[in-house]
């Protein structure tokens, strides 16, 4: 599947972001090894603490059905933001090189980087054997 296409999916489950506090909404879609999707928003909270990202939600979401074999993720942010540190660290586990597509509300491509890139020197499951 190609980055526009993956992030045309994410833009899609940017829609479903529940941000009522923030008013931020963000997408992602994780793409398995396997050619399936799992999309996932970000979920808020009254208790503000409690709010998921949109990129956890479909990790999340993929390892709850036994998937956790990933090739690449898509987010979809205002303006292409960047996934935040929980995020990286959550990717990290299970694919430290994982190809990153950022882009606009619109799904529109800002910019391409990979997990390695932009948290480099992790640490991760080899760190604890
Ligand atoms: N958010 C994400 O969904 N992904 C990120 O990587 C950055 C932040 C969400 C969390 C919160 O609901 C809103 O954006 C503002 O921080």
């Amino acid at each position: 599947m190609k980055a526009q296409e993956l992030l045309k999916l994410a833009s899609q489950a940017r829609n479903r972001a529940y941000a009522p506090y923030s008013k931020f909404q963000v997408g992602a879609a994780l793409l398995t090894e396997n050619g399936e999707v799992f999309s996932g928003c970000n979920v808020e909270n009254a208790s503000y603490g409690l709010s998921i990202c949109a990129e956890r939600t479909a990790v999340f979401k993929a390892l709850s059905e036994g998937v956790k074999s990933f090739s690449a993720i898509a987010i979809s942010a205002p303006r292409g933001g960047s996934p935040c540190g929980a995020c990286r660290q959550v990717l990290n586990e299970f694919h430290p090189s994982i190809p990153i597509y950022l882009g606009d509300e619109n799904g529109m491509l800002i910019c391409a980087t990979s997990l390695q890139d932009l948290l480099p020197h992790a640490f991760g499951p080899e760190n604890l054997s």
